[in-house]
């Protein structure tokens, strides 16, 4: 008897709240388009067929956030792309689903809108549609095949009301998924930082951080200590600080080469041990650095251009350059530096309730 009261009350309220989702209002294909707060960022690159919709970003976020993605239930996109640390995991590796460790750093999503040249440290997925798909079939991180996932949101209302609002039928596919999953990290865009305010005369650096925008921008040169920078910007330039580009930084001797980055994908010899330039927007929160997560600090990032860049066969010539004399940053040259990079920090970006779970 109290189980049928139950059940009953059960039955009462879930019509209610269809009655709200399902039966006033037909579910219906909603194309209202999604503007890109892009501020003074350029359009990103984007074909005409390219349309951002709410729905489907909606359907991206609740996407990014659902467990039912690893085979354990346990695990969403934000275990390792968390909010609060820029999209990115600090631990050197992520834990996967069933407990299995990768062997690269997990990369932060920000700005990927302005990505133009593939996805992955070796630039292995050429959408964010195709990269989304590939970390829920990976042994190592969710563990799951997308025929599993699809069967298990098709057991939930709701995500069949949203693929009708996003693709106008309730359908569900792996390539609806990467589609939305893609315009929901398009969203994901960080142009708020002090370093922007400053640009719009909104904010004041520091001298100490004035004195690193200097030696980020300005070019290295060895007969002149006095006025030699640390051109960072060489490679992490832009409004984007970065340059779509693989490059090897001098991490590794040719003899002590581990991964081979970008060479696994395109076979050249040419590419081995190049990694993509990622953006250093956000870079005080996504510590550990570069793809295997080698460095804990900023100051250790800074100590390895300054006096560590190793000569291989495939070392980016600006940092060849720099191997007979190092960088010649002094101690607050280098503690300057880290204060600029630090102004490329957003809050609002990682407190932006838009980008965090709708669940
Ligand atoms: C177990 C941890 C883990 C999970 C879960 C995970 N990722 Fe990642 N992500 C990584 C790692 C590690 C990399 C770098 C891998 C590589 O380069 O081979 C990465 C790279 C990426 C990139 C590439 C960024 C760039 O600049 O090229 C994107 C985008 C991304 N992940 C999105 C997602 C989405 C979407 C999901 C959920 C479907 C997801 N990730 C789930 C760890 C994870
Ligand atoms: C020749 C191009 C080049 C120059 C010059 C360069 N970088 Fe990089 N940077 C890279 C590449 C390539 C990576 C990724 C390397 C990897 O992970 O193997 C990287 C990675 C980084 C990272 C880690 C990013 C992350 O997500 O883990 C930081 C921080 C960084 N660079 C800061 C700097 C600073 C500061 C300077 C100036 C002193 C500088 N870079 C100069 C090419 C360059």
């Amino acid at each position: 008897m109290i189980k049928y009261i139950f059940g009953f009350l059960v039955v009462l309220s879930s019509c209610k709240k269809a009655e709200t989702e399902n039966c006033s209002t037909p579910v219906v294909l909603d194309s209202t388009p999604y503007e890109l707060p892009i501020g003074s960022f350029p359009n990103p690159i984007t074909s005409s067929e390219f349309q951002l919709t709410t729905a489907k970003v909606a359907l991206g976020r609740m996407l990014f956030y659902e467990e039912k993605l690893s085979s354990l239930n346990n695990q969403s996109c934000a275990s390792c792309h968390s909010q609060t640390t820029g999209f990115s995991d600090v631990n050197q590796f992520s834990e996967g689903s069933e407990g299995n460790f990768g062997d690269r750093q997990a990369m932060a999503i920000i700005n990927l809108a302005w990505n133009n040249n593939g996805f992955f440290w070796d630039g292995r997925s050429p959408s964010l549609a195709h990269q989304s798909l590939q970390p829920i079939i990976n042994p190592l991180e969710m563990a799951e095949t997308h025929a599993n996932v699809i069967s298990k949101l098709n057991e939930v209302q709701g995500y069949k009301n949203q693929f009708i609002k996003a693709f106008g039928n309730d359908e569900i596919t792996a390539q609806k998924m990467g589609l939305a999953m893609e315009q929901f990290m398009m969203t994901l865009i960080s142009n708020n930082s002090k370093y922007d305010k400053f640009l719009i005369g909104q904010a004041e650096l520091s001298e100490s951080e004035e004195r690193g925008r200097v030696l980020f921008f300005s070019e290295f040169n060895e007969f002149f200590p006095e006025d030699s920078g640390a051109d960072c910007e060489h490679c992490h330039g832009g409004f984007n600080f970065e340059n779509d580009l693989y490059m090897n930084n001098g991490l590794d001797e040719d003899a002590d080469f581990t991964d081979l980055g970008r060479f696994n994908f395109t076979n050249l010899e040419e590419d081995k041990a190049k990694f993509k330039v990622t953006t250093l927007r956000n870079i005080e929160l996504t510590p550990p650095y570069m793809h295997d997560g080698r460095f804990q600090t900023l100051e250790e990032v800074v100590s390895h251009y300054n006096e560590n860049i190793k000569i291989s066969s495939t070392t980016d010539s600006a940092l060849l350059g720099t191997t007979s004399t190092g960088l010649m940053l002094t101690d607050e040259d280098k503690s300057d530096l880290v204060s600029f990079l630090k102004t490329l920090t957003d809050e609002s970006f990682i407190s932006n309730s838009d980008f965090s779970s709708p669940f």
